[in-house]
């Protein structure tokens, strides 16, 4: 089987954090104390993804590329491309398609943050399925989200993109593993009312096909979209209080990819020397010390 490869989509206006993102991609902007897209690479990279596009607007890919370059400090290979208008989460997929081959595939969205206990294991089981699988997750506002209900035998039947009755509060969250059939269905969609390629219909076709796995995150996980204000300050809390807590760091690409054998710890030497004094340039020497 070929390696599954990335796809990050890190694009949109972020026009509800204006005017904080009116000059600067939303994934740029910190999440407490790394950049938003540093925990969106660490879901792939946890997942064992180690070849990753990624996809700005033309105004922001340049932050991406001055930021992460190749990728070869983190162990991993970056490549870059460009969403021209925000036509859909969908739309990334076919703008991958030569990115991607004949490879399967997992779709993360750059405003996504997930924590949990045994993420990395449910990641990787999950990734080594030969379905397609989303992640569920339960929310006390399900109108704002993809939502997933069952049937009355508790079997998954029916995605709806933000319903005005939902009829379960488990919303598909903005992880999506696929196999490689994902882009040509993305390719016979047609846009929604929003005048998007809804990442619903492809997961809609997938559940119809019986061909889609739902892995339901449980409570004690946290998943936040940190596109407003308020989650975005509550995600940058919770990484906080846990990393305070616990003297761990959530979402440090370099911890990830030594845990995993990509790079050596004298590598890690040579990121601290071309990085400042902050307190995550600390937890690397703490790492490389170990
Ligand atoms: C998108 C998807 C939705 C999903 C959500 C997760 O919503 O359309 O199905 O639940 O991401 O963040 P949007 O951000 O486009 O409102």
């Amino acid at each position: 089987m070929k390696n599954r490869k990335g796809i990050l989509l890190a694009g949109g206006s972020g026009s509800r954090l204006h005017p904080v993102t009116k000059i600067v991609s939303k994934q740029i902007l910190p999440l407490y104390d790394k950049p938003m897209i540093y925990y969106s690479i660490s879901i792939l990279m946890m997942a064992g993804i180690r070849e990753i596009l990624i996809i700005s607007t033309p105004r922001d890919i340049n932050f991406f590329e001055n930021l992460f370059g190749d990728g070869s400090s983190f162990g991993i290979t970056l490549n870059y491309a460009i969403q021209e208008e925000p036509k859909g989460i969908a739309q990334a997929l076919i703008i991958a398609e030569k990115f991607v081959g004949s490879s399967s595939m997992a779709l993360m969205l750059g405003d996504n943050f997930f924590y949990g206990n045994n993420l990395e294991e449910i990641l990787i089981s999950s990734s080594k399925k030969n379905i397609s699988t989303i992640f569920a997750y339960e929310v006390k506002d399900p109108t704002r989200y993809g939502i997933i209900s069952c049937n009355k035998n508790g079997v998954p039947n029916k995605i709806s993109e933000k319903p005005k009755k939902p009829e379960s509060n488990f919303a598909v969250t903005g992880l999506y593993f696929f196999e490689n059939q994902a882009i040509k269905v993305a390719k016979s969609l047609n846009p929604s009312n929003r005048g998007e390629l809804e990442i619903t219909d492809v997961n809609k076709y997938f559940l119809k096909k019986k061909k889609l796995n739902v892995q339901y995150l449980s409570r004690g996980f946290a998943w936040l979209d940190t596109g407003t204000f308020e989650s975005f300050f509550e995600a940058s809390q919770l990484i906080r209080t846990i990393e305070n807590r616990q003297g761990i760091k959530i979402g440090c690409l370099e911890e990830i990819s030594l845990n995993k054998g990509w790079i050596s710890k004298s590598k890690i030497k040579l990121i601290i020397k071309s990085l400042g004094k902050s307190t995550y340039v600390d937890y690397l020497k703490k790492i490389v010390s170990k």
